[in-house]
């Protein structure tokens, strides 16, 4: 059914972020393993356990330029080796299209690039809004030890770029050093630099 053609309302749990009306789409650890820089951490513990990374909302909503589309993103908690779950991160394929996050709870950050090398990176804690501008490539991290809670809005015809992220990278990475997130540079992504 889509949704959208007239007023309706949706649950989104305050608990765990999750609709109860509607599936949500789910990345195992098998889904986005090349993401993290630890390569054979990845494979190890995914040889142990196909562990549940993200899931969010693509609600069937119309897709017109005056339409929003919006849901959860719940980011859970653990690491790779010492990088924190995360997801993918995304362009989106109007590049022209920003969007807002609304942490609804858990504790993480939100890396943000443009093309230009331009980036930031920010907390998100329960009842903190995040505009990530247009341009920018978005990924939420997960520092804590709950699942990450975030409710987003953009504009429903912006559409995805995940392609760009897959294939370079982002210039940082959030990894776990003594207890503590810290922002790094991307190994990977130098040594893709260096090699063109
Ligand atoms: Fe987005």
């Amino acid at each position: 059914m889509t949704l959208g053609n007239a007023s309706f309302n949706l649950i989104f749990s305050l608990e765990n972020g999750l609709c109860p009306e509607r599936e949500s789409s789910k990345r195992h650890l098998s889904d986005v393993k090349n993401i993290f820089y630890d390569t054979a951490e990845a494979e190890k513990i995914l040889a142990a356990d196909d562990q549940l990374i993200y899931e969010f909302y693509e609600l069937p909503l119309p897709q017109d330029d005056g339409d929003l589309a919006f849901g959860t993103s719940i980011t859970y908690p653990g690491t790779i080796g010492d990088e924190y779950y995360m997801t993918k991160g995304h362009f989106h394929s109007i590049l022209n299209t920003a969007e807002v996050y609304y942490c609804l709870s858990g504790s993480g950050m939100m890396m943000m690039e443009n093309s230009d090398g331009q980036w930031e990176c920010r907390e998100l804690s329960a009842g903190t809004a995040l505009y990530v501008p247009k341009g920018f490539a978005h990924r939420s991290i997960n520092i804590g030890t709950r699942p990450l809670v975030s409710f987003f809005c953009f504009r429903a015809d912006a559409g995805h770029d995940y392609k760009t992220i897959a294939s370079q990278g982002f210039r940082h990475l959030v990894v776990k050093k003594n207890d503590r997130p810290s922002v790094i540079e991307n190994p990977r992504w130098k040594a893709q630099a260096n090699d063109d």
